[in-house]
Parts: C-alpha cells; sequence; structure tokens
C-alpha cells in the first residue's frame, strides 16, 4: 500500500486516540497526505439520538473526510481520515459541544464496550452500562496515557450470549451469569411442547422443520445433558448447568435466568495472527456487580500490578 506510519499524532495531555497515518506519495496524492484516524468514545449500549448522529457527521464532513466507520472493533466511534491541524479542533468540539471524549490507542486501556443489556434485553444478569461507565470514569488516566506494555480491553455482556464477542476480544472479559436455578414455567413449557408459542422468539417460523421437539431441539443440544421429563414436568439439574443460555434462548417464555447474579470474569482472549482465535479462561467463576465495584476493581488493578512489573 502506499499508507505509511508517521511520528506519534495527538492532542495536548493524551497519549492515546489517535492513529497517525500519511500516504508515502503526498506529491502524488496531496488531498491525503495525512489521514489520521481518530477514536471517540462510544456511548454505553450505543445509544443515540438521531440528532446526535447528525452533529457527528457534520463535525466530521467539515473537518475530516466524512469516513466513519459505526462502530469499531474496539467499539469505538471511528472517524478515519483527517489531518494534524484539525486534531485540536475537533478535540475541543468534542468535549466541550458534544460532549464526548477521545477513545483508546496503543498500549493503554482501549475504550470498554458494553452490550445494550438491561435498557432492552431481559437476560441482563447485572448492568453492563453502569459497571462499563464507572470503569471508563475510574480509569481515565489508563485509558488516555498509554502506561501498559501492551493494549488492554475491558469488554462487558450481560450473558453468556456475549453480543459483543466479549469472550473472544478482550483480555478481562465480565460475563453476566447467575448462581441459583434456571426459573422454570411449567405452563409455558406445555404451551411450547404443545405448539402454542414457537420456539426461539418465531425466529425460524417460516421453516418447515415440523412441530417442535424439546428432545431434539433442547434436551439433545444441551452440552451437559442435565435436562429431561418427568411426566409432563421440565427438570433441570442445575450444578451441572453451563449457563450456555441454549435452553432460554430458545424458550424464553417458560425459562428465565436465575434470580441471584453477577457476572464471571475471564481473562487472556486474544487473535495472535499464527494460532488463530483463543478464548478467555476463567478467573473469578462469581462475584457481585454492585456500586462501587470494589471487589471487582481489586482484581483488575492486582493483574495490572503484576503486569506492569512482569509483561514485555
Ligand atoms: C500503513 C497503513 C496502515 C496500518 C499499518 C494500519 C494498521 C492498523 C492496526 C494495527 C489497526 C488495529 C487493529 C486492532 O488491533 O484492532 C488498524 C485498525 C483499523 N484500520 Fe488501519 N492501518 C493502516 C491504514 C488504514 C487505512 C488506509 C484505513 C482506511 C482507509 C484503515 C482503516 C482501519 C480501520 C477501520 C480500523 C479499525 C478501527 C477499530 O475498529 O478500532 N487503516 N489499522
Ligand atoms: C465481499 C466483500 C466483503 C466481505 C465478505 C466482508 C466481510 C466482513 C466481515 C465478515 C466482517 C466482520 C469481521 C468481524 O467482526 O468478525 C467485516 C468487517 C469489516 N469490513 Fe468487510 N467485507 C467485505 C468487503 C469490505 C469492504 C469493501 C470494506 C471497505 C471498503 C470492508 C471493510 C470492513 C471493515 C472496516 C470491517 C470492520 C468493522 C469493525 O471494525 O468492526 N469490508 N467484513
Ligand atoms: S449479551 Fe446477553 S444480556 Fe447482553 S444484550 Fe446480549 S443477550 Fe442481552
Ligand atoms: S443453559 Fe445450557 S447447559 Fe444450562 S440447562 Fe440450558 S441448555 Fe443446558
Amino acid at each position: 500500500t502506499h499508507w505509511k506510519h508517521g511520528g506519534i499524532v495527538g492532542v495536548f495531555g493524551y497519549g492515546g486516540g489517535v492513529i497517525g497515518r500519511y500516504c508515502d506519495q503526498p506529491q502524488k496524492f496531496p488531498g491525503v497526505a495525512h489521514f489520521h484516524t481518530m477514536r471517540i468514545n462510544q456511548p454505553s449500549g450505543k445509544f443515540y439520538t438521531a440528532e446526535y448522529l447528525r452533529k457527528l457527521c457534520d463535525l466530521w464532513d467539515f473537518r475530516g473526510s466524512g469516513i466513519t466507520n459505526m462502530h469499531g472493533s474496539t467499539g469505538d466511534i471511528i472517524f478515519l481520515g483527517t489531518t494534524t491541524p484539525q486534531l485540536e479542533e475537533i478535540f475541543y468540539e468534542m468535549t466541550h459541544t458534544l460532549k464526548q471524549d477521545l477513545g483508546g490507542s496503543g498500549s493503554n486501556l482501549r475504550t470498554p464496550s458494553d452490550c445494550i443489556g438491561s435498557a432492552r434485553c431481559e437476560f441482563a444478569c447485572y448492568d453492563t452500562h453502569a459497571l462499563c461507565y464507572h470503569l471508563t470514569q475510574e480509569y481515565q488516566d489508563e485509558l488516555h496515557r498509554p502506561a501498559f506494555p501492551y493494549k488492554f480491553k475491558f469488554k462487558f455482556d450481560g450473558c453468556p450470549n456475549c453480543c459483543v464477542a466479549s469472550i473472544a476480544r478482550a483480555d478481562m472479559s465480565y460475563i453476566g451469569t447467575w448462581r441459583d436455578d434456571i426459573r422454570i414455567d411449567q405452563e409455558a413449557v406445555a404451551a411450547y411442547i404443545g405448539g402454542e408459542i414457537p420456539p426461539n422468539g418465531g425466529a425460524h417460523s417460516g421453516r418447515d422443520w415440523g412441530p417442535f421437539d424439546i428432545q431434539s431441539e433442547i434436551f439433545d443440544n444441551c452440552p451437559t445433558d442435565c435436562m429431561w421429563m418427568e411426566g409432563d414436568k421440565l427438570m433441570i439439574d442445575n450444578k451441572e448447568c453451563t449457563r450456555c443460555m441454549h435452553c432460554i434462548n430458545a424458550m424464553p417464555r417458560a425459562l428465565r435466568i436465575g434470580n441471584d447474579r453477577g457476572l464471571s470474569i475471564l481473562v487472556g482472549a486474544k487473535a495472535p495472527i499464527l494460532d488463530g482465535a483463543q478464548m478467555g479462561s476463567m478467573l473469578v467463576p462469581f462475584i457481585k456487580a454492585e456500586e462501587p465495584y470494589d471487589a471487582i476493581k481489586e482484581v483488575i488493578e492486582g493483574i495490572w500490578d503484576w503486569w506492569m512489573e512482569e509483561g514485555k
């Protein structure tokens, strides 16, 4: 390609958030001699008004290329392509008028991102927005001033469905779970079996898959084989259940997440080019997610202290 990395570019006081890009033939392509990317911290759950999105786009049309990526794999709003003199202007406008900060880049805490969670979703086992926002505020220094040996990502999923794929894409994945029993509504179970309620929220209703068969569609797909019928009652051996979400996704009106909710912390997911994707490993099986989240911060800060000493 005819692109090259330049020196470090950024805004005053921050070490991250701007990724410098230059063309290696600026005489030939003066319009893209600089083409820096800016990462903007997205709101938790990615909620916007149309008016706000228009303002973001107007700013980027005015001071950048107008090309955006909503949202990048980091979670950020990505503004692709601007020049060095525009950076401070954009930063001022973002932080003062639009009340939005830069995100992370380089060897810092990357912009934390979360699923839509309890704002819309009945499977959320903790308030992903609250925890994502809280830790974003708490670790502003780590986010804006690269002091780590390498990048570090937090992602927050309200349940093991993992809508932000935290288990595959974050150094620390916070995945909602419960430690009591799946709640069963036996009447609704009978209604699924009887065909009165379509399985999977009706998602496959157009397909000719025949009547719903609880044995083949639910029990045989339960990874720990811990579900069975006793007469017309559905039974679950909850201590064997791994919270894979399959049965709950397929029969959401009959099965619900438990009431004693919290999250699991997994660490170390990465996608090395040669070895392929590696999922995170379980570090903390269950922890309550309650403000001010001191127990969670203790885990984070212990890991960072050790890593900053030992990491290369
Ligand atoms: C020498 C040229 C370039 C290099 C070395 C480069 C390198 C990178 C790297 C290392 C990342 C981060 C990947 C990650 O950790 O997720 C990235 C992200 C990205 N790059 Fe480039 N890039 C270059 C040019 C470009 C150009 C010309 C474009 C578009 C016109 C582009 C678009 C993007 C986008 C959209 C992302 C994802 C941002 C995000 O999801 O946060 N890059 N690039
Ligand atoms: C047949 C053509 C294409 C296919 C099949 C394809 C497929 C995909 C897939 C599957 C992903 C998601 C990867 C993931 O998140 O795991 C992806 C992401 C992406 N694609 Fe494509 N793509 C195509 C063409 C293009 C083109 C032409 C562009 C840009 C000009 C583009 C830009 C991107 C970018 C920027 C992302 C990352 C979005 C993010 O940061 O989350 N793709 N593409
Ligand atoms: S990860 Fe779970 S809680 Fe979050 S939006 Fe997806 S299904 Fe809902
Ligand atoms: S959540 Fe998964 S492991 Fe648990 S009972 Fe349902 S299908 Fe089985």
